[in-house]
């Protein structure tokens, strides 16, 4: 079973800098391919973050990495994996991968693909691809530059509703 290195599972941010750099190491360690769900308020560092995976990815460099606001999805294309970077917040209400479209980046390609959705809590049903590997990332706000970043990894044992505390 894939498990995430200790500092990558909990770590304390204590800079855009620093989660910028957290995640070019997630990047790194990450299975292809592989669903990460970022989870946090407004300004807890989901896009810096989104950023860093696009940097260990190699597919594109920090300042090009903005969140997709008006479209749903952003595409970066790499020689090994394609980097898809989702934002959900201004869905209206939470909905599943396969009704947003979305079970198409999971299927067989020739390429793996490393999906990053924002607002991941709004995404309420996984898909139905038993195996995939999802990463659970949870961001909160400290203080005006601490982070908290918890991240857990887990499989869909097929169709699957998000397990989010609280829901
Ligand atoms: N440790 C930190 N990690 C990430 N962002 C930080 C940190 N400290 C301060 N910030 C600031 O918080 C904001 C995070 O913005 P962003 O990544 O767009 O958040 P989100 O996508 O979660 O709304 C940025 O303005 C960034 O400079
Ligand atoms: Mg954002």
């Amino acid at each position: 079973m894939f498990s995430l290195p200790a500092e990558l599972a909990e770590f304390i941010s204590p800079s855009p800098e620093a989660t910028l750099e957290y995640g070019r190491r997630l990047a790194r360690s990450l299975p292809r391919p592989c669903l990460v769900l970022l989870r946090g308020e407004l300004g807890a560092g989901k896009t810096m973050l989104a950023k860093g995976l696009a940097e260990g990815l190699g597919v594109a460099s920090a300042q090009d990495v903005s969140s997709p606001t008006y479209t749903l999805i952003h595409e970066y294309y790499g020689e090994e994996m394609d980097f898809y970077h989702i934002d959900l917040y201004r869905l209206a209400t939470p909905r599943g991968l396969n009704s947003l479209g979305l079970e198409d980046l999971f299927r067989p390609r020739s390429k793996p693909a490393i999906v990053a959705v924002e607002w991941g809590e709004k995404l309420i049903e996984l898909g139905s691809f038993a195996g995939l590997l999802y990463l659970d990332v949870e961001l909160r706000s400290l203080d005006a530059e601490r982070r908290s970043i918890r991240a857990r990894a887990s499989r869909l044992t097929g169709l699957q509703n998000a397990p989010f505390p609280g829901r």
